[in-house]
């Protein structure tokens, strides 16, 4: 429970229901909220009064409060709004409530207004009642009267203070970049907002404001920051909304391990604002290529073991034809020892449709036996002298269950890396409570994109490259992403300052000097008029906030958030709209 300074007296309330202690015992008091419960006892109404702050039991008592304020009571019903006066008592002995925190003290009321009057909730407030989101979200309003919305809101804005206050204190300026915009390049698919002004013409919504921060740098101002609204068009998720929110951050004149050192110590504070605790910075930095092949992909959960190890070598050769072809085919064979567990057979089985869901064929299995051989389906084509051989790269031991996928490592990798949380969560090998946090450094610049036939850039086109710019597959980026969890809660680089490279770099992402001119000529030519080096980074607060809070999805520390399928019970959003508008934004109505 969180307590406020005092609040002003008015006509309604002189304290606050949480704040209330023993010491404030023997003297009048007016407080003012919502009726949480009302209990008839023996001639007498208690009520839990409930503010921002917490509960406080309210006593009417016919005798000292008089005939007419206790009728009123009797009509009182679960979320009335109303505000009590009357002197704070002890309330001794047995009375005494040790699970409230204003538990031993009681309002024994001598004044009572009714300010509202409620319809009976869609739900209780409280904790214990199980409630389905969509209603939860429909009634939003009564939803963050509940305890556990209320606090992980206050939590969230605890962080978000700790973010501004850091960064304040380091002369970063906080400024506002613009919602109507143009297109970002953040690999998502943009909303548009139609031009009235301009028929046919549309505005963007900003899946970042990378170019408008890159901008600011330019424009001499060093330091900027900014609690921004970005909007992405993609397949939402637990830890994705259209509409969330960023720490932007944006420096000049900086390198990596200047960009690192900043946010190392900015986030420490915000971790500790959020009451998490991680280990002491310097935090590691874990290159992408060791990331993707120990943990399957670039946002590790470190908070357990289960590393993937690559088997490949010391099981080539073999009669086992699917990994035989896997190999020849310039694909990889590796492996994780699940360690000493027992997993029955149907569930084994079922493991291939896990890999077949991440893009991959199937999961070999194998329990290896006291005398080291293996219980396996495969055992007999691979021979002794190789099993022999993984079980050394994969420290294996009497009892272990070892699982395997052969296949080419850009699909290997993320099979292994959604197998591995798989058997964590299976296993209950996550402890509670304690984080792991490392940065993932030397990225590749481009990836190959095979449907496409092109390559793609593995942040954002202005991240700067470093390697031979002639050799695409070759080049790393001066990228960095800080992952909590297992969460990427943060990406940034260092950018390109340089015309000539930025225009190389949207050249091998096949964005043609003329289709550059007309999607980035902005930054283009700003770039030219004196660029210092910068570089920066881009939190998603809402992520931070729903680590910290304990939360398994972001929509626990939004106050309004979207469904899956983008929608908002709430007010209905989207919906259709009358044709007069769509006629005046120069729109036919769908379907004519
Ligand atoms: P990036 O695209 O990595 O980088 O985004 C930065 C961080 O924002 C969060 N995030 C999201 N959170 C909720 N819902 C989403 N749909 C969503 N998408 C991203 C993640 C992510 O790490 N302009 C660059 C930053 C930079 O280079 O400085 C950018 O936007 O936590």
């Amino acid at each position: 429970m969180t307590s406020l300074p005092a609040p002003r007296a008015n006509a309604y309330r002189d304290t606050w229901c949480g704040n209330l202690r023993a010491q404030d015992a023997g003297v009048e008091q007016r407080v003012a909220g919502w009726v949480h419960r009302r209990r008839d006892h023996g001639g007498l109404i208690f009520l839990d009064l409930r503010d921002r702050t917490g509960l406080l039991q309210v006593v009417i008592d016919p005798q000292e409060a008089g005939p007419e304020i206790f009728k009123a009571a009797e009509r009182l019903r679960s979320e009335h709004v109303i505000s009590v006066g009357g002197v704070l008592e002890l309330r001794g002995g047995e009375h005494v409530n040790p699970n409230l925190p204003t538990g031993e003290v009681e309002l024994r009321t001598t004044s009572l207004t009714v300010l509202a009057e409620a319809d009976t909730p869609p739900f209780p407030v409280d904790e214990e009642t199980p409630v389905g989101e969509e209603i939860r979200l429909r009634h939003r309003a009564v939803d963050i009267r509940r305890e556990g919305m209320r606090e992980a809101l206050i939590l969230r804005s605890k962080i978000v203070a700790a973010m501004r206050d850091h960064l304040t204190s380091q002369g970063f300026l906080e400024v506002e970049t613009p919602t109507l915009t143009r297109s970002t390049p953040e690999g998502a698919r943009d909303f548009l907002v139609p031009s009235r002004n301009q028929p046919g013409s549309f505005y963007a919504l900003p899946q970042s404001p990378q170019l408008f921060k890159q901008l600011l740098m330019m424009g001499g101002l060093e330091r900027y920051y900014q609690v921004a609204r970005c909007f992405r068009d993609e397949d939402l998720r637990a830890d994705r909304q259209p509409e969330f929110t960023q720490l932007d951050i944006e420096m000049s004149f900086v390198t990596e391990d200047e960009v690192i050192g900043e946010i190392e110590t900015l986030m420490t504070k915000v971790f500790e604002a959020g009451g998490v605790k991680v280990q002491p910075a310097p935090w590691p930095r874990l290159d992408y290529d060791e990331s993707m092949l120990k943990y399957g992909n670039d946002r590790p959960d470190l908070r357990y073991g289960l590393e993937i190890r690559d088997i490949s070598e010391v099981i080539a050769g073999s009669e086992f034809k699917v990994f035989e072809s896997v190999l020849a085919g310039g694909g990889v064979v590796r492996a994780i020892n699940a360690g000493q567990r027992e997993f029955p057979r149907k569930e084994l089985d079922g493991l291939n449709e896990l890999a077949q869901r991440h893009g991959g064929k199937a999961v070999a299995w194998a329990f290896v036996q006291d005398d080291g051989t293996w219980r396996s389906p495969i055992a007999k084509f691979l021979g002794e002298e190789r099993t022999t051989a993984a079980n050394a790269v994969l420290e294996a031991g009497p009892g272990d269950l070892l699982l395997f996928v052969g296949d080419q490592a850009k699909t290997a990798a993320p099979v292994l890396g959604a197998l591995r949380a798989y058997l964590a969560n299976y296993f209950e090998l996550i402890p509670a409570d304690e984080h792991a946090i490392t940065w993932v450094v030397d990225f590749p610049m481009f990836e190959y994109n095979d449907d496409e036939d092109r390559w793609d850039a593995l942040h954002h086109p202005f991240t700067a490259p470093t390697g031979d710019l002639d050799d695409p597959g070759s080049l790393r980026s001066r990228a960095y992403d800080l992952v909590l969890d297992g969460s990427e809660i943060g990406g940034g680089s260092i950018r390109i300052h340089d015309p000539a490279v930025q225009s190389k770099v949207l050249e091998i992402l096949g964005i043609d000097a003329e289709e550059a001119q007309d999607r980035f000529g902005f930054l283009l030519e700003a770039l030219r008029y004196g660029t210092p080096p910068h570089g920066g980074i881009a939190f998603g607060i809402d992520r931070v906030a729903a680590i910290c809070a304990g939360k398994p999805s972001i929509r626990d520390v939004i106050a309004f958030p979207k469904t899956a399928t983008g929608g908002d019970p709430l007010t209905g959003a989207p919906d259709a709209v009358p044709p007069r508008q769509l006629k005046e934004l120069g729109l036919a109505r769908p379907g004519v």
